[in-house]
């Protein structure tokens, strides 16, 4: 099968390659689904799980990309709740080869069904931009209607959905990012939008929750409007930095079956618009990843036409 490989961490997206590899096995729990489509997070060639194992052992070539769409082949030993020619979507292991392929094997657990009226395309820009949102705000953050919010990166893929979520809970959204993004945050339903470059940051007074996705000195500065009680909520890295009277919470996502089908039920009843930036074909999808052009949205790779 075609997949896209890494073995050199010091190389970048330079490094990717499209290569030949053999189709993988199912082992126990887990089915092989033929990916029709996948995502991928720029940040990934960053993260330790994408060269080693669990027990810190090299593990490249190692194929990237760990979210999907796409219809389930084969069934491992013991497997239940899924079966052969079901459309599924959902977030791979992040130790294990990814959904940048023609096929993937995962645990069946973290895969849930992918209705018959969404598309591919966008059932694979959903799992690690809607999860990621969906726990951040109601597990992590504990967001209650009436609350306020500060959603940075409001357009990109984890912040529109934090901001479409957290305004559909009742919350009261302060959309951020960089100034060409104001109308796309507004439109995905911020009440206002601060500019990073041009705003201060510090008018919009206090918030019940930050979530952040930038880190560094944004991070510090919002920590400082939390209000008592309140929450940072940031998906960048593990940090030191507290809210003076709040909680941090620094978290990497998870697969969850029944989160996976809230997220998509909303998006078939027209409650969460999807982001979806650009859509390449597998072969483009090394000269995609490489290019230095603004990418906003979410990247897709179409696997299958
Ligand atoms: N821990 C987890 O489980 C988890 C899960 C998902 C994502 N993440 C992390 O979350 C981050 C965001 O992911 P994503 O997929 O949402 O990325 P994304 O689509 O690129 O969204 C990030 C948004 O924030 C904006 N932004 C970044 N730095 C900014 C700055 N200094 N000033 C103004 N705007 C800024 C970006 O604008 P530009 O494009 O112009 O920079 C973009 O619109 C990444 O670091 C990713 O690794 C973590």
């Amino acid at each position: 099968m075609k997949a896209i490989v890494v073995t050199d961490q010091t190389a970048g997206p330079a490094g990717m390659k499209l290569v030949e590899r053999p189709e993988p096995q199912a082992a126990i729990n887990d089915v092989v689904v033929q990916v029709h489509a996948a995502g991928f997070v720029n940040t990934e060639l960053e993260w330790p799980s994408t060269w080693a194992d669990r027990a810190f052992r090299d593990r490249t070539p190692s194929i990237l990309g760990h979210e999907l769409a796409g219809v389930v082949t084969a069934l491992g030993y013991g497997t239940t709740g899924l079966s052969i020619g079901q459309r599924v979507f959902g977030l791979s292991d992040w130790h294990r080869d990814g959904t940048l392929a023609e096929y993937v094997a995962m645990e069946a657990r973290n895969l849930a069904p992918l209705p018959g009226d969404v598309d591919f395309t966008v059932g694979a820009s959903l799992p690690i931009s809607g999860l990621t949102a969906w726990q951040g705000l109601f597990q992590h953050g504990r967001l209650q209607a009436g609350q306020s919010v500060l959603a940075h990166g409001a357009a990109g893929a984890v912040g529109s959905v934090v901001t479409q979520l957290a305004r559909e809970a009742g919350a009261y959204v302060i959309g951020t990012g960089r100034a060409a993004d104001r109308q796309k945050a507004l439109d995905f339903g911020a009440n206002e939008f601060v500019d990073l470059g041009n705003d201060t940051l510090e008018d919009i007074g206090g918030v019940d929750l930050v979530f952040d996705v930038i880190g560094g000195d944004i991070q510090k500065r919002s920590a400082a409007l939390v209000r008592a009680g309140g929450t940072l909520v940031t998906v960048v890295a593990p940090t030191d930095v507290r809210p003076a009277d709040g909680l941090t919470v620094d978290f990497v996502v998870e697969a969850d079956r029944v989160q996976l089908s809230e997220i998509v039920q909303r998006v078939r009843d027209g409650r969460l618009r999807p982001n979806i930036g650009k859509v390449s074909p597998l072969d483009d999808a090394v000269a995609t990843f490489n290019s230095t052009e603004r990418r906003a949205g979410k990247t897709v790779i179409r696997v299958r036409p």
